[in-house]
């Protein structure tokens, strides 16, 4: 029986207890297994973990490879569990699931407000001990410190941070027709118009729920700037919904949908229509310029980044973690030496050039980041930077909020009956219905 209680401070203290001890004991172990062992003693086995997410595209695939490689190198062995659906869509019930019924995975992909949801219940290790041992208070991005951070405790690895305002486009299409860069609408409109002359799509698109919430987050934050999608997203506002700037978003919306083909499809199809020079531009998290190197077009020659119009200078976040989940105490150490290999420099580096985000260190050389990710990194470390979390991938709300606002954005988007001020003021309300003030890292 899962109790709903948030951790007593007695817990927590006996938690903390626990942690360094189990600390101390695992790097007394790590002492001893770093001497050279007696004479015909087999090395030891690799420590086994079971690991849950969400990454089953050919990038993603290839990232998680990487760091089971990384990982087997100090002994730990990656048990994969990877449940195929975008933004974790599926992932997250299969996750509910089996917490619920007590078979909880060692290791989970959970991101945002889920991942605080499960800290609340006691279910997910806090890693104070690893993040002083490895200094990450140092280290870390203080945005992803506070989004890793809980009540006061450190209760995920983070791994990378991925930008969702960046505009992909098809360099080899953009030189053949002579078209410029889609810095801004205008020349996006021109890029779109000619793309279809010439018998292109425009727009890699899907109705996918998850993916029109991405694109429309994006446009919010374009049309209205960073003040107002802060006043939207994180404070949620509901008398914000009626300004203009949610209208032309919604409208816009509407528009970038016009130029592709509708259906829900996976988002790496709309990769894939990129890749394979049969449409334009991509409205999507970095998470597609892994895919597309992945599938070997080349950045900078066959496409190239952009932020989206209007959106220059600012970050819109999704960051990626894997929370260590409590249940059984004898795997803690394997989970903590887990947690500390994940956030190692190479590590870093290695694993987010493949998936398309960037390292969520401050220590790391941004001239060797390619050209989108070393914007999307020195964007985001630049002290004065709006740097916004994404409704679409949990950084901002909870379930409940998310689900109700992508739902109506997206009938708004696939039904032309829904008229656009209508929309507005059901976003408003329920914002008003389901507001719950944000529980912040700090206790
Ligand atoms: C996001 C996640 C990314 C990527 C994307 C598409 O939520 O942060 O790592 O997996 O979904 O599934």
């Amino acid at each position: 029986m899962v109790s709903t209680a948030p951790p007593s401070a007695f817990h927590r203290r006996r938690r903390g207890l626990l942690a360094a001890a189990c600390m101390a004991a695992s790097a007394l172990l790590a002492a001893a297994s770093a001497a050279t062992p007696a004479a015909g003693t087999e090395p030891a086995p690799p420590q086994a973990l079971d690991v849950l997410h969400w990454w089953t595209s050919v990038s993603e695939r290839r990232a998680a490879d990487h760091l089971d490689a990384r990982l087997a190198e100090v002994g730990i062995q990656w048990r994969d569990t990877a449940i195929a659906g975008g933004a974790g869509m599926a992932a997250a019930k299969v996750m509910k699931g089996r917490l619920l019924s007590g078979r909880p995975p060692a290791v989970s992909q959970l991101i945002g407000a889920v991942l605080r949801d499960w800290a609340d219940l006691g279910l997910v290790l806090e890693l104070d001990g690893v993040a002083r041992q490895g200094e990450w208070a140092r280290t870390l991005f203080p945005a992803v410190q506070a989004h890793v951070t809980h009540r006061g405790h450190v209760v995920a690895a983070p791994l990378g941070v991925h930008r969702i305002n960046v505009l992909l486009y098809n360099r080899r299409l953009f030189d053949r027709l002579k078209l410029a860069p889609p810095q801004d609408w205008a020349a996006a409109e021109r890029a779109a118009q000619a793309l279809r002359q010439a018998g292109y799509l425009p727009v890699a698109w899907s109705d996918e729920p998850w993916q029109v919430a991405t694109v429309f987050e994006a446009l919010l934050l374009a049309e209205g700037g960073p003040a107002l999608y802060q006043r939207l997203i994180v404070e949620r506002d509901p008398d914000a919904y009626g300004r203009l700037a949610v209208g032309r978003a919604l409208e816009r919306l509407r528009w970038w949908r016009s130029l592709g083909s509708s259906g829900e499809r996976p988002w790496t199809e709309a990769a894939r229509e990129v890749a394979a020079d049969r449409a334009g531009m991509l409205i999507m998290g970095d998470w597609a310029k892994g895919e597309l190197m992945a599938l070997g077009s080349q950045l900078g020659e066959s496409f190239d980044c952009l932020p989206v119009p209007g959106t220059a200078g600012s970050h819109l976040y999704s960051i990626d973690t894997l929370a260590m989940l409590t249940g059984d105490y004898s795997r803690q150490s394997v989970q903590e030496r887990m947690a500390a290999q994940l956030f190692s420099a190479p590590v870093q580096q290695g694993y987010n050039r493949i998936k398309g985000s960037v390292p969520v260190r401050r220590d790391i050389d941004p001239q060797a980041l390619d050209s989108c990710a070393r914007d999307s990194w020195l964007t985001f470390s630049r002290a004065d930077a709006p740097r916004l979390p994404s409704l679409a991938h949990r950084m901002a709300a909870d379930e409940a909020l998310k689900d109700a606002l992508m739902a109506t954005v997206h009938r708004y988007a696939v039904d032309q009956r829904q008229g656009t001020e209508a929309t507005q003021r059901r976003l408003a309300t329920l914002v008003r219905a389901l507001h719950k003030p944000p529980v912040t890292g700090t206790p």
